[in-house]
């Protein structure tokens, strides 16, 4: 049997996570929201109070984030999921925020260059099949100067931790499209970015992370 090509892989595994998370979608609010209070804390509340102008919104799921960005702040919002992204339009609605949200891939952005001033990304670093893609799309689509803020999780820098999120991660990959193991530090500056803030809690599985491209 002929191996398929990383092209054909990356679209089949784009694709994979697609069916997962349309699969998730009405769970999710319930299971995020559990995780949330035990891990993430404020740390919604972080990234958007500091998104300024025009933002751009990775992978922005059901819409979660969309009550702490500041009045000012003209919110799109990219998702893979159309089951994910149907919730998010309901709770924009809901919340009467005029967010654009649309269906897409990260990994290739619809926008042209410099056509955001902050790009914002929670939770989200950890399911997109080609991190280094959507991160080189992120820098490609700030202007000079512009702000990229994530929460994540990441592999704990403590390694009795490490070593149960290693165990964990293939049935994480696996039924939820969740890599455990991942640090955007070991691919945000290969793309360009300069690292302004990276804050650690959580036994080091929760990163808040501040970056810029250059002027
Ligand atoms: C764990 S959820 C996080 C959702 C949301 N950002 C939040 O903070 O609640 C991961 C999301 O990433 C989306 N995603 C994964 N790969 C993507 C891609 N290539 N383009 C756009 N969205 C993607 C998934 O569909 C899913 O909604």
């Amino acid at each position: 049997m002929q191996a398929r090509s990383p092209v054909a892989n990356a679209a089949a595994e784009t694709e994979r996570v697609r069916a997962v998370q349309d699969k998730q979608a009405q769970k999710y609010d319930r299971q995020i929201s559990f995780f949330e209070r035990i891990l993430f804390g404020e740390g919604r509340e972080w990234v958007c109070s500091q998104a300024r102008g025009k933002v751009l919104e990775l992978a922005c799921g059901t819409a979660r984030n969309l009550p702490f960005y500041r009045d000012d702040a003209e919110v799109t919002g990219i998702e893979l999921s159309p089951q994910m992204l149907a919730i998010g339009q309901q709770r924009a609605q809901r919340l009467g925020h005029s967010a654009d949200l649309r269906l897409g891939d990260v990994q290739a952005l619809d926008f042209a260059d410099e056509s955001f001033d902050t790009v914002t990304c929670t939770l989200g670093f950890c399911t997109i099949p080609d991190t280094r893609a959507a991160a080189a799309e992120a820098f490609r689509v700030l202007r000079p100067g512009g702000q990229l803020l994530l929460l994540e999780h990441v592999r704990s820098p403590t390694g009795i931790v490490r070593g149960g999120q290693r165990l964990l991660e293939p049935l994480a990959v696996r039924f939820e499209a969740d890599h455990l193991m991942r640090e955007p530090l070991d691919y945000l500056p290969e793309v360009g970015f300069e690292i302004d803030e990276v804050l650690r809690s959580k036994w080091g599985i929760v990163e808040r992370l501040r970056a810029h491209k250059p002027g």
